[in-house]
């Protein structure tokens, strides 16, 4: 190849590598998470406090993780990061009181936290199966979970509420349960306003949608007559849409732990006592008013 030939190649090259370039630039918008995710796919973001170790690998077990004895040991989390203020995103990293909880727990462990985002329900069965050593996302203690995975202490306690279009008929939670009330009611696939409304309404009347705010579209759509849903991440929906309210009475009252897979009992004494340290130490309600601003 003559020098002339050589030159051109190199610059048809270049004009490669720039295209492709620009190619990735275009796709960094913040929607990109999103589509990610409602394609099914687990993709892993990192809070700020955290750095995502190179390398972590799926042989990092749960039981690997637990013995927390160098400072190349990783915790990792599996959350549902669509759930204001406990977890969703913020330009592109995973933020929120569950993300900073469990930096502040991984911090003590002498850990490095790697956050994955996945399904809500997907997050048990990762748990268990040793995918992810535990599992924190706004997630409630209950009969069923206690079955398949063991809880940490509770860390912040959770509402069901019933968020309401403007002039609904709907007034309380007694006119979803009148006779004859045929009002459809939206939820996040798997949580417990879905298993609960699910229990008391039947399974025609339960609307359930892959996030909370999909199930808010619903509704301000018209596809349903109210949602179901845990109350802050119930605030922060009604915030950002004009028209919705939520009702004064709540639906039910429950307890918000981590999940460890049963095996894993040394890992949910180490949660424990981290935990319990940083509650009375006042760290996780100053993370809480970090994002809850008292009425
Ligand atoms: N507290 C409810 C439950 O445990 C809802 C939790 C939903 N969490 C989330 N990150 N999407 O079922």
């Amino acid at each position: 190849m003559n020098m002339k030939k050589l030159l051109l190649v190199l610059l048809a090259l270049t004009l490669v590598f720039a295209v492709a370039a620009c190619a990735t630039d275009g796709t960094t918008d913040p929607d990109a998470d999103v589509q990610q995710e409602e394609e099914g796919t687990a993709e892993e973001g990192t809070v700020e406090e955290g750095t995502v170790e190179e390398g972590a690998t799926e042989d990092e077990t749960a039981g690997n993780a637990a013995n927390g004895d160098g400072n190349d040991a990783v915790l990792t989390m599996a959350t549902n990061a669509t759930f204001p203020p406990f977890e969703y995103y913020e330009e592109g990293a995973i933020v929120g009181i569950d993300a900073e909880v469990a930096a502040a727990i991984a911090e003590k462990l002498g850990m490095e936290l790697e956050i994955m985002d996945m399904e809500f329900g997907a997050i048990v069965a990762a748990v268990q199966s040793g995918k992810t050593d535990m599992g924190m996302a706004g997630m409630t203690v209950t009969e069923d979970r206690l079955e398949n995975v063991n809880f940490s202490i509770t860390y912040a306690t959770g509402i069901q509420v019933i968020i309401v279009p403007e002039g609904s008929p709907i007034t309380s939670i007694d006119d979803l349960f009148a006779e004859g009330a045929e009002y459809l009611v939206g939820v996040q696939q798997d949580t417990t306003g879905d298993v609960i409304c699910t229990e008391d309404f039947g399974d025609d009347r339960v609307m359930r949608y892959n996030k909370g705010t999909d199930a808010v579209l619903a509704l301000t759509t018209g596809r349903v007559d109210c949602v179901i849903i845990d109350n802050e991440p119930a605030k922060a929906f009604v915030a950002a849409n004009e028209g919705l309210s939520i009702l004064e009475t709540e639906y039910a009252v429950e307890d918000y732990a981590i999940c460890v897979a049963k095996e894993n009992t040394e890992l949910l004494e180490q949660i424990d006592t981290a935990l319990t340290e940083l509650i009375e130490d006042g760290t996780v309600q100053t993370i809480i008013d970090k994002y809850i601003v008292a009425e």
